[in-house]
């Protein structure tokens, strides 16, 4: 009874609180950038349990990718992304769900980022994910095959960051991961010192560590989140839910600048460089009028895209708001 009290009251807290566009909701801005062409950055993003595609990973997309557009100072740089194919189902949906939905992310994502890299040898990586997506692109870095919530997921081999489509991935971040361990180089915030549902073996955890090592990747993990830090008490939904509110603007500058860097683009990471301190050390950003005028570029050609491709903004919160509601469902399935 008091569960059940303390689960709706969430779900009604996570329904109502949530805002659009900057989490969760399928935004049109969002949606315009999915492609399958070549873009030099092209992100992969594996969403959350019971999400539908883009998820919560669609708005740190957008800022990213504006982001590295607007920073580079060539004028014809492009980015977009693709969706990692899998059905992102629950334990809610069955005692082995969990596991062959990861397993099938995990091996569908590693071909995907093969076939892209194969079709668009000069492109560059970035790989996102959320909950059960943040532990399927920790499996496509580092390898896979854990058990979880009582069911064995495949094993995958890990990638190898010196050849294809390894050594393309320019930047990674993963947020409140469920197969995850305490202690790693590459993870941030309070949870980072306790272990997730479940752990990774050493082989794993020696692969993590060579991008890790390399600066690419990076693994959130909030204080209080259960599903990537059990046993941080004490824990609520809301902190595996609010990564993106949080954490949106500071992990899309670690991406921006973390694809900059991995590709050596010194020009790119000065006028990044520039950006970040003007708009820190004034209320009015000023950045370079290069800069400003392919921003604006880019912003016109996105609005026409949104124009284009818009949905009534009443569809998208009642969406919205049901898409919460079976999200929370899920995260509580994991308690039971
Ligand atoms: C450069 O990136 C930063 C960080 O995301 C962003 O705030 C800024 O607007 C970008 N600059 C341009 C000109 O797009
Ligand atoms: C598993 O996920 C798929 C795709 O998201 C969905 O259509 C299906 O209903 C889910 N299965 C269950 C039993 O919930
Ligand atoms: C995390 O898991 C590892 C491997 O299973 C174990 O050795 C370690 O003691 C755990 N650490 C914490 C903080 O629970």
């Amino acid at each position: 009874m008091f569960r059940a009290a303390v689960f709706l009251t969430l779900l009604y807290k996570v329904a109502t609180t949530a805002a659009q566009c900057i989490d969760g909701d399928p935004c049109p801005e969002v949606i315009a950038l999915e492609s399958s062409e070549c873009t030099d950055y092209h992100a992969f993003l594996a969403r959350g349990s019971d999400s539908p595609y883009p998820g919560h990973l669609g708005p740190l997309v957008k800022l990213t990718c504006d982001g590295l557009v607007g920073n580079s100072s060539s004028s014809d740089v492009t980015c977009g992304y693709e969706n990692i194919i899998f059905p992102a189902n629950s334990s809610f949906a069955g005692v082995d769900a969990w596991c062959e939905s990861a397993g099938t992310g995990a091996k569908n994502g590693q071909q995907q980022m093969k076939d892209y890299a194969d079709k668009c040898p000069d492109a560059h990586l970035i790989l996102l994910g959320y909950s059960q997506g943040a532990s399927v692109s920790l499996d496509i870095l580092g390898g896979g095959g854990h058990q979880i919530f009582q069911c064995t997921q495949d094993s995958n081999p890990a990638f190898d960051p010196s050849t294809t489509p390894g050594s393309n991935i320019v930047a990674a971040a993963v947020f409140g991961a469920a197969i995850r361990n305490s202690k790693q180089g590459y993870s941030v915030k309070g949870g980072k010192d306790y272990n997730g549902t479940a752990t990774r073996s050493d082989e794993m955890l020696t692969a993590l560590d060579q991008f890790g090592d390399a600066g690419v990747l990076r693994d959130y993990c909030n204080f209080g989140d259960y599903v990537c830090a059990k046993g941080s008490e004490p824990s609520a939904l809301d902190n595996h839910l609010n990564y993106f509110k949080k954490y949106n603007t500071e992990a899309a500058k670690w991406l921006i600048k973390t694809s900059f860097t991995s590709t050596g683009n010194k020009d790119a990471l000065a006028n990044f460089d520039a950006s970040v301190s003007a708009s820190a050390s004034s209320s009015s950003a000023h950045p370079t009028p290069t800069a400003t005028k392919k921003a604006a570029a880019k912003a016109s050609e996105t609005a026409s895209a949104v124009a284009a491709a818009s949905p009534s903004s009443g569809a998208s919160s009642s969406r919205h708001a049901v898409f919460s509601g079976v999200l929370g469902l899920s995260v509580f399935a994991y308690l039971l």
